[in-house]
């Protein structure tokens, strides 16, 4: 959160201008709780799980409160990244820039092509190269799809 409690603040996650999702943060005054304002640009699917997920997250004055969606689909798998990261909670197991060396492929890259439906080591090495050479970096690979795929709530992850 901002030093400034009384200054909303925006967490953002996806592409802009093709698939967005943004939560605004309104402290509410007097009290540690924020009125939540989400909204999405994008796709019928984004926008569609925005409208049915809407309500449940602006009533409720604790985000921790929020179940987190369970699906894999590109827009579940954003909504919860933005709800972990508006959380705190969102600590990727591998946060160097690049993540395959011998294909010089972006950890960034990898993380989109999880987003958007590479769900295994394979598929992350079809679409993007990494694990394509000497193959140390599978493990990294491995870790972000676990991470992505699997997180478990965040009330069962120490900090
Ligand atoms: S570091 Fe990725 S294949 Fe070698």
């Amino acid at each position: 959160m901002s030093e400034n409690p009384a200054t909303p603040q925006t967490f953002q996650v996806g592409h802009p201008g093709h698939s967005e999702l943004h939560l605004q943060a309104s402290p509410i005054e007097g009290a540690s709780q924020h009125h939540w304002k989400l909204t999405a640009i994008g796709p019928l699917e984004l926008l569609e799980l925005v409208a049915q997920w809407r309500q449940k997250v602006e009533s409720c004055r604790d985000l921790r409160q929020v179940p987190l969606p369970q699906g894999h689909s590109p827009a579940e798998l954003l909504l919860k990244e933005l709800l972990l990261k508006a959380r705190g909670e969102w600590k990727l197991p591998y946060t160097e820039e690049e993540l395959c060396h011998c294909r010089a492929v972006a950890t960034q890259k990898v993380l989109e092509a999880i987003a958007q439906g590479a769900h295994t080591p394979e598929k992350v090495s079809r679409w993007t190269s990494a694990s394509t050479s000497c193959g140390s970096c599978r493990k990294d690979v491995t870790s972000l799809l676990d991470y992505y795929l699997n997180k478990p709530s965040p009330h069962a992850v120490s900090e």
